[in-house]
C-alpha cells in the first residue's frame, strides 16, 4: 500500500500498523491540494513501484457553512474544490495513462452521502464531491473496456475528526471508520460503479419524487426519522464557525425513536445483493 497525506507521523504509525498485520507499506507525504506536489509524488511512486493498481481519493475537507455566511469567504469553495476535486482529478490524470497500458486498474472515490441529499449548508463541499462523482460517472463508461473500473463510494456520516467540530452529528446515525473501510473493501471486490447505502438511495430517490426542500432543516437530509420530516423541529442556535450549539432538543433524531435505525444504515450492501449494482 502507498499512503498519502501530509502528516509524516500519522503515515509512519499507520504503516507500523499495516506492517504487523503482515501487510506492506510505504508512505509518501504530500500535500494534496498543491498541485505540483502531486506531480512530484506520483512521480517518485511510479519511479519506484512501476504502477498504481487501485486509486483511492479519500483525502478530503468539509465545510458546513450557508452560502449566505459565505458571502466572503470565496475561499471555502475554492479550498473545497482544490483538494477534493482538482487534487483527485490530477492524481487520476497521472496513474490513467498505466492503468490502461497494463488493461487493469480501479479508480475509488469517496464521495458523500451529501451528493444524493444535498443537505443545506454543505453547498460547498457537496458541489466538490459532486464535481468528482459526475466526472467519474462520464469516465466508468469511457475506461471499460481497458479493464478500468470507477467507483463512486457514497460514504454516511463516519466518526472521525471530520465531523468532531459539528455538534448536530451527536444525534445523527454514524458508522465507524471500521465499517467505513468495509465500505471500501466492498467496493476493491465488486469493482461497482457505486456503494451506497439504503439511507443514500433513500435520499437520492426523496430528492427525485421532492426535490425543492421546504425549509432550511438545519443540514440534514430530509429522510424519515430526521429532523424536518414531517415537520419537526431540527434547528438549533448557531454557534461559533456557524455550527449548531447543542442542536435543536427535542426534535434530533434519538435511535431508539427513529423511524430510521442505526442498523439500517449500516445494512449494506443489501443483503443478497453483492456485487449487484446499487
Ligand atoms: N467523516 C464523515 O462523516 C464523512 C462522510 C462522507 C464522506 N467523507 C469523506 O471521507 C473522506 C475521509 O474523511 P475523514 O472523515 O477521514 O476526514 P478527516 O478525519 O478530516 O481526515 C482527512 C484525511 O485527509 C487527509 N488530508 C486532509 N487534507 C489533506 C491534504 N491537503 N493533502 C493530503 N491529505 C490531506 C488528512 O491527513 P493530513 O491532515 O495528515 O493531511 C486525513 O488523513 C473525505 O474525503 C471526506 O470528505 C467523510
Amino acid at each position: 500500500m502507498i499512503l498519502v497525506s501530509r502528516s509524516r507521523d500519522k503515515l509512519e504509525d499507520l504503516r507500523s500498523e499495516i506492517k504487523s498485520a503482515g501487510g506492506r507499506a510505504e508512505v509518501f507525504p504530500c500535500d494534496l491540494a498543491k498541485m505540483e506536489a502531486i506531480d512530484a509524488m506520483a512521480a517518485a511512486v511510479l519511479k519506484k513501484h512501476g504502477r498504481v493498481d487501485i486509486l483511492v481519493n479519500n483525502a478530503g475537507r468539509s465545510i458546513r457553512r450557508s452560502v449566505h455566511e459565505s458571502l466572503d469567504r470565496f475561499h471555502d469553495f475554492q479550498r473545497t474544490m482544490q483538494l477534493n476535486y482538482f487534487g483527485a482529478v490530477r492524481l487520476l490524470l497521472l496513474v490513467l495513462p498505466g492503468m490502461k497500458e497494463r488493461q487493469h486498474g480501479h479508480v475509488i472515490n469517496i464521495s458523500s452521502i451529501g451528493v444524493q441529499a444535498y443537505p443545506p449548508r454543505f453547498g460547498a463541499y457537496v458541489a466538490s464531491k459532486s464535481a468528482l462523482a459526475a466526472l467519474s460517472r462520464c469516465l466508468g463508461p469511457e475506461v471499460a473496456d481497458d479493464g478500468i473500473a470507477v467507483t463512486n463510494i457514497h460514504m454516511p456520516v463516519v466518526r472521525t475528526p471530520m465531523i468532531a467540530p459539528t455538534g448536530i452529528y451527536k444525534s445523527f446515525p454514524t458508522i465507524s471508520p471500521e465499517e467505513a473501510a468495509e465500505m471500501v473493501l466492498s467496493a476493491v471486490l465488486t469493482r461497482n460503479p457505486e456503494v451506497s447505502t439504503r439511507l443514500g438511495k433513500l435520499g437520492e430517490t426523496v430528492d427525485v419524487v421532492a426535490p425543492t426542500p421546504p425549509r432550511d432543516d438545519g443540514g440534514l437530509p430530509r429522510l424519515p426519522g430526521l429532523p424536518g420530516w414531517r415537520g419537526e423541529e431540527g434547528e438549533g442556535e448557531a454557534g461559533p464557525g456557524g455550527d449548531l450549539a447543542g442542536g435543536g432538543g427535542d426534535g434530533l433524531l434519538n435511535e431508539g425513536d427513529s423511524l430510521l435505525r442505526v442498523g439500517d444504515l449500516r445494512a449494506w450492501p443489501d443483503p443478497g445483493s453483492r456485487g449487484r449494482r446499487r
